[in-house]
This record gives C-alpha cells, sequence and structure tokens, in this order.
C-alpha cells in the first residue's frame, strides 16, 4: 500500500529515492525548485541533463514528460525532472491535462528506475501560475490512482509531497481532507 504523506519543508532535504524537479523545457536550470535542485544537487544535475540535451532530448523536454538524471549531492538516488504547464485559463482543459501527466509520468520513470520512495513540489504552482488549490487537488487525484495502477507492478512504499511554506501546506491538506478516502 503506497504511502501519500504531505509535508512542509525543503525538497532538497528530502531523504528519498527520487526528488522530482520542476523543470522547464530547456533542462538548464531556472529559479524556484530548479534552482534549488541544481544549487544545492550541484554540476553532475547539470551534467547529466547537457547529455539527454545532446542525444534523446535535442529539442527539450516537452510539457507533461518526464526524465531522470543522477542526484549530485542531494539526499536522493535520482532527480526527475519534469515540465509543468504554463497556466492559461482559455486552454484549461489541455492544460490540466498536462499537469496531471507530470505526475504521472513522474512515477512510472522513477519507479521503472525502482525508486521507493518519490517526493514532489507543487508542479506549475510558482513561475507558472497555477491556482495552488487547483495543483493540489490534480497532483493528489493523480497520484493516488498512479499509485494504485503500479501497486501491483511496483513497490511503491510512500509518495511526498513537499510544500514550501505553511500556507501552501495547508492549502495541501485542506484538499486532501476534502478528497477524503480515495484508495
Ligand atoms: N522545495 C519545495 N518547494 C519549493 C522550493 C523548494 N526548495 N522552492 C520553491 N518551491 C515551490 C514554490 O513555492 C511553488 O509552490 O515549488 C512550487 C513550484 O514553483 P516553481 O519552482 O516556480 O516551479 P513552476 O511554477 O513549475 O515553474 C517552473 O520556474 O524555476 C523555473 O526553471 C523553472 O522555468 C521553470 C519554472
Amino acid at each position: 500500500m503506497t504511502q501519500i504523506t504531505l509535508v512542509e519543508g525543503d525538497i532538497t532535504e528530502q531523504q528519498v529515492d527520487a526528488i522530482v524537479n520542476a523543470a522547464n523545457s530547456s533542462l538548464l536550470g531556472g529559479g524556484g525548485v530548479d534552482g534549488a535542485i541544481h544549487r544545492r544537487g550541484g554540476p553532475e544535475i547539470l551534467e547529466d541533463c547537457r547529455s539527454l540535451r545532446a542525444s534523446r532530448y535535442g529539442k527539450g523536454l516537452l510539457t507533461g514528460r518526464a526524465v531522470a538524471t543522477r542526484a549530485g549531492r542531494l539526499p536522493a538516488r535520482w532527480v526527475v525532472h519534469t515540465v509543468g504547464p504554463v497556466y492559461l485559463p482559455e486552454e484549461y482543459e489541455q492544460r490540466a491535462g498536462l499537469l496531471a501527466s507530470c505526475y504521472r509520468e513522474s512515477l512510472r520513470v522513477a519507479v521503472e528506475l525502482g525508486a521507493r520512495t518519490v517526493a514532489f513540489p507543487a508542479i506549475s504552482a510558482g513561475v507558472y501560475g497555477w491556482p495552488l488549490e487547483d495543483v493540489a487537488r490534480i497532483a493528489l487525484v493523480t497520484a493516488t490512482e498512479a499509485a494504485a495502477e503500479l501497486a501491483e507492478r511496483a513497490e511503491l512504499a510512500e509518495i511526498r509531497f513537499v510544500l514550501f511554506g505553511a500556507e501552501a501546506y495547508e492549502v495541501f491538506e485542506r484538499v486532501w481532507r476534502a478528497l477524503g478516502p480515495m484508495s
């Protein structure tokens, strides 16, 4: 049974097998979570990202897709980079599907590597402007569904949502309570 947990904190400090990065399509770093992960993880991560760009991902990583690199100095084995959609209300449906795909694809990539514990940030809830409450709903529903689908194939012990600041934590906590038992 996969545990879904919510913690308030810094994703770069999470001792898990895989840490998910809210990257951009260039895979070459940025601010927010991306900046924190590269800063804390060190050059190894960017080295791997550059190799990905020089090989399979010549044009960058598409929105909604995920790819893994080593984790450098982070207390994790892998970083799973995923590109969230920028919030655009007039394209809500299509982009909400892409945000769900970030969570689903990141879990698929992590599980394929053998990760048993995975930590997620609130993808798209920062620079990309997606309303936090809606990210929480999409993230929690998608993770619960994916965990159930993966259950027979994988030993996924924990999916951890790491919220940066009390307000973000409270939003996720409230949405999680409102969703009630889904499994
Ligand atoms: N740990 C956990 N969460 C964090 C951290 C951290 N160290 N730093 C920021 N956050 C939170 C933000 O508060 C926000 O809720 O992660 C969420 C995602 O914010 P962003 O990092 O801005 O990611 P996103 O909105 O997906 O935008 C991605 O921003 O940094 C650039 O290169 C990145 O272009 C890409 C874009």
